[in-house]
């Protein structure tokens, strides 16, 4: 495992896990993995050097948070624990006492580091950061951090707190691309970190889907990069991750994450549904590529073209009619 090279209160992996899957339905994983393989991948993961865990209180409405708190048990002191508030009313009291639950359903007096899963476009920063100045204080908090913010929220975000606001946690990876143009030249800049979520397009980017074999869950049923067009069109980006997989004896969902993870204030939070996905992707943490592989992966990804927006419409309500 490598770790990133920023000034936090434990180390921070490059490759870490992301627990939305555990015991929420929307991923349709059934019981036997809730009751246990998510347990095991949580296990293996701590074994092989894994210390950032990410998890939020609406992932399985808190079944998540209980899951990861329960398989870390001992091991919960080696790692860099992180969950997120739902913010919905995000009042200083709010914050303080969802903080408080979201601590005791992890079975930790402190949250590494604690997030705003989404901006709130009626509370202001000044409001929600009120409440994790607090949790700091008074040290149920390590970290603050933000997700889905852009740069200008970000920084705003520390302004109100009076403090850095310890990383970003975004859509990036290799068909999402969004977060290079501002946020990561910050991160790189202040000693900021951008946490990269769904970092395989959510399994797009393994290369396993095509028009003929689509993954059956609600999760990507609504995804449209899952849309037959799209599993179409990612081909030739699939085929450009095939080539440079073979000549490192790795698959296309490692240099995926290899590609992620090559900035380096990036650490990536793939999910896994299963101890072998887990292990892979640890694993991808030490590929290294090269200029011209890297540069070949972002030519590919340049150029898909998703049907996207208010495009995929009709064609997500066709495919939703066909299955
Ligand atoms: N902050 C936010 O708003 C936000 C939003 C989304 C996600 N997240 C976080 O980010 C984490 C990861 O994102 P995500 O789950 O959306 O997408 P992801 O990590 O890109 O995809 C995860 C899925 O890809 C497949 N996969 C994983 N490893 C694989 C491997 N080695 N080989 C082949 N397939 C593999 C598995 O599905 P199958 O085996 O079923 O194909 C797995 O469930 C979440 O768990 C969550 O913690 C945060």
């Amino acid at each position: 495992m490598r770790y990133l090279d920023v000034d936090a209160t434990s180390r921070i992996s490059t490759i870490g896990l992301g627990t939305w899957q555990f015991g929420a339905r929307e991923w349709g994983y059934g019981e036997g993995y809730a009751g246990q393989a998510a347990g095991d991948i949580v296990r293996r993961a701590v074994e092989l050097g894994v210390t950032l865990f990410d998890t939020a209180e609406i992932y399985g409405l808190g079944r998540s948070e209980r899951i990861l708190g329960e398989a870390l048990g001992e091991r919960r002191a080696s790692v860099f624990l992180a969950t997120k508030l739902f913010p919905a009313l995000p009042l200083a009291p709010v914050v303080e006492q969802r903080a408080v639950a979201s601590a005791s359903r992890l079975g930790t007096r402190r949250l590494d580091l604690y997030q705003v899963h989404w901006p709130n476009p009626v509370v202001s920063d000044a409001v929600i950061m009120r409440g994790m100045g607090t949790l700091q204080r008074v040290g149920l908090v390590g970290e603050v951090g933000v997700s889905n913010y852009s740069l200008a929220r970000w920084q705003a975000a520390e302004k109100a707190l009076g403090g850095r606001v310890l990383s970003n946690q975004v859509r990036y990876s290799l068909v999402s691309r969004a977060p290079e143009q501002d946020l990561l030249p910050y991160a790189a800049r202040a000693g900021r970190v951008v946490i990269a979520y769904s970092p395989l397009a959510q399994g797009l980017l393994s290369g396993r889907y095509d028009r003929s074999h689509r993954p059956a869950n609600r999760v990507r049923a609504g995804n449209p990069l899952f849309l037959p067009e799209n599993l179409d069109r990612a081909s030739e980006l699939i085929g450009v991750l095939r080539e440079v997989a073979d000549a490192h004896a790795a698959t296309p969902a490692q240099v995926a994450l290899a590609w992620v993870i090559r900035h380096p204030a990036v650490t990536a939070i793939p999910g896994a549904s299963s101890v072998e996905q887990l292990e892979s992707n640890v694993a991808a943490a030490e590929i290294d590529l090269s200029d011209d592989e890297y540069a070949a992966l972002s030519a590919a990804s340049d150029r898909f073209r998703p049907v996207a927006g208010a495009a995929a419409v009709p064609a997500m309500v066709r495919a939703r009619l066909r299955r």
